[in-house]
């Protein structure tokens, strides 16, 4: 398989949705029963032997003794791009089938962005012994037809002696740097809650402004106060994705707001510290505006250096220029490396556009990553 063939089986995946004129597609969803029929056969058709895990997960294995793990996620945000996360099971399916001489585990994994149940990780979670145990988690898992009671079976086997991801860059850094691949040396930091503001509902037409407890004018508030840090905090990125106003209507001062929160940042200290200061800014802004602020953390994630220098050295000998860089946005490497030796490399987002239907890859750059990971499988051996 060539890199034209590889963006031809990513773009077929992406029609595979849960809204018809977009790509979205979340943990267990009605769509993911046509993904798995086509990606197994291929994971087969390069050799693999296959099974679905007990949270979802495809797997699939070609070869005994110590293997090298190869995977990335098969879901998406709303309204995505067709190569975040897809791109990097074709890159395993199509390295597999060039018959490398060690073992290989394919895994595409169910869930990586956290959309259905504001829990990132789902899949790659199962396989380091911390799987979500959500009630509507185990429904879907259910509903799926597969049986929670298996999730223990689900764990990475002692086998598995590395990890590696392909994944697009979803920055402009290689763009701008004019590179088709990136070398990725740690994972920034993550912290992911769910705030609720919560006032007094009442009509907007007779309320007087002196007299409301709006709740979603203070959380647009703390919204402000959520870019000005950031803004002022250097490589520190805070967004509030999504809000909710309750009850929901034109002509009622909403009484309640629920936001989302999402802080990254290469080093903890400077993660942890901002967080701190976005909880105490609510605190401060709702109790000004006499309303009162309630959190719940949906994900505390360190960052994570990676083992980079077995795939620099690929790079190096396949003949690319090698540009080392931290990853501003989350990987199910970061989970795996929980458990072993795991690196990343990046290919080139052209437009640094991601998360968004506009999100590509250009062939040559797939071209260049299949040769750097034909490279590597021909020399790894576990550590
Ligand atoms: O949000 C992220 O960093 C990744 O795309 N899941
Ligand atoms: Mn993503
Ligand atoms: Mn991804």
């Amino acid at each position: 398989m060539d890199g034209r063939e590889i963006i031809e089986r990513c773009r077929l995946l992406a029609q595979q949705t849960e809204k018809p004129g977009a790509i979205t597609r979340t943990y267990l969803s009605p769509p993911m029963r046509e993904v798995h029929r086509l990606v197994r056969g291929w994971m087969e058709d390069a050799g693999l032997t296959t099974h679905v895990d007990a949270v979802g997960n495809l797997r699939g294995v070609r070869g005994d003794g110590p293997r090298l793990m190869i995977a990335s996620h098969l879901d998406t945000v709303p309204d995505a791009g067709a190569f975040d996360g897809i791109l990097g099971v074709m890159m395993a399916i199509a390295l597999v089938g060039q018959r490398p001489p060690c073992a290989v585990e394919v895994a595409a994994f169910a869930e990586e962005e956290g959309v259905r149940f504001g829990v990132p990780f789902i899949g790659s979670r199962a396989l380091v012994g911390s799987p979500v145990m959500d009630n509507g988690v185990l429904a879907a898992i259910r509903d799926f037809g597969l049986e929670p009671a298996q999730i223990p079976d689900a764990v990475v086997d002692p086998d598995v002696k590395g990890y590696l991801e392909f994944h697009i860059e979803q920055g402009p850094v290689l763009d701008t740097l004019g590179l088709p691949l990136g070398v990725v040396e740690s994972i920034a930091g993550m912290s992911r809650w769910e705030l609720r503001f919560a006032g007094k509902a009442n009509h907007a037409g007779t309320t007087p402004m002196e007299l409301r407890h709006d709740a979603l004018a203070c959380a647009a508030e703390w919204i402000g106060l959520v870019e000005h840090v950031s803004q002022n905090t250097p490589g520190l990125v805070a967004t509030v994705g999504k809000i909710e106003a309750r009850p929901g209507a034109g002509n009622v001062i909403p009484g309640e707001a629920i936001a989302s929160l999402d802080v990254r940042h290469a080093f903890d200290e400077v993660r942890e510290r901002a967080l701190n200061m976005l909880l105490d800014g609510a605190e401060h802004i709702a109790h000004r505006r006499g309303l009162t602020v309630s959190g719940e953390s949906r994900l505390d994630q360190a960052a994570v250096p990676l083992h980079f220098e077995m795939v620099e050295e690929a790079v190096e000998s396949a003949g690319y220029p090698v540009h080392r860089m931290v990853s501003g946005a989350g990987h199910d490497a970061m989970i795996l490396a929980q458990k072993v030796p795991a690196a990343m490399i990046f290919l080139r987002s052209p437009g640094g556009i991601s998360h968004h239907p506009d999100e590509s890859v250009r062939e040559e750059d797939v071209d260049a990553a299949l040769a750097v990971g034909h490279q590597l499988l021909r020399t790894w051996s576990p550590e």
